[in-house]
């Protein structure tokens, strides 16, 4: 049977990316990555890229007229592939209404916090400076909201210290398992 055809974008490490080809090259998701998609030509992410085999496209937005522009180019991109769904996995970007239409309900995100608390580009931080102490990440469906759109999973841990660096490794942990788990949901169309 057709395996289900995954994009990834991403803009800096990686390292979800690379939970989620890691799953698919040992049969825990029945997936295969067939684009990675980065707007940070020299993102550690095309490193990982390389060594899964999978293909890559590295652009710089700037080098188009605007959002739309290049949104029609990857756009075109996913089409060519296939792709079922597009998982944003450190994608420092808006996703604007041409991807947002052309995939509705199949874009989903991962974010280092338990939305809807802590949305936007520091969650950890902001969530440690409030003192919080039940951590965690979610995946949700993209859509035209910040961090909104509607949540497919969630993992949580509870931390008492006050070392970010020790949590962000923690939270990293949780979201390589639970985007597999998510991207199995999506597989199997229970969300
Ligand atoms: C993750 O914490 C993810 O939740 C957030 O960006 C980070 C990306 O990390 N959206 P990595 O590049 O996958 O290592």
């Amino acid at each position: 049977m057709r395996k289900t055809r995954l994009a990834v974008f991403a803009s800096g490490s990686g390292s979800n990316y690379e939970a989620i080809a890691e799953a698919c090259r040992d049969g825990r998701l029945d997936a295969e990555v067939v684009l990675l998609v980065c707007d940070k030509p020299g993102a550690k992410v095309l490193e990982r890229a390389k060594r899964y085999g999978t293909e890559s496209f590295a652009f710089t937005p700037k080098d188009y007229e605007s959002r739309e522009a290049y949104e029609t180019v990857l756009a075109t991109m996913l089409d060519e592939r296939g792709v079922d769904y597009v998982c944003l996995a450190g994608y420092m970007r808006i996703v604007g209404k041409v991807l947002l239409e052309r995939y509705e309900q199949r874009i989903v995100n991962i974010h280092p916090s338990l939305l809807p608390s802590f949305k936007g580009a520091h969650a950890i931080q902001d969530a440690v400076e409030y003192g919080v102490k039940i951590f965690g990440a979610t995946t949700h469906f993209v859509d035209e909201t910040l961090d909104g759109g509607r949540i497919i999973d969630q993992g949580a841990i509870v931390y008492e210290g006050n070392d970010i660096e020790e949590l962000t490794n923690l939270i990293h942990a949780i979201e390589h398992k639970l985007y597999v788990k998510t991207i199995n949901k999506l597989i199997n169309k229970k969300f």
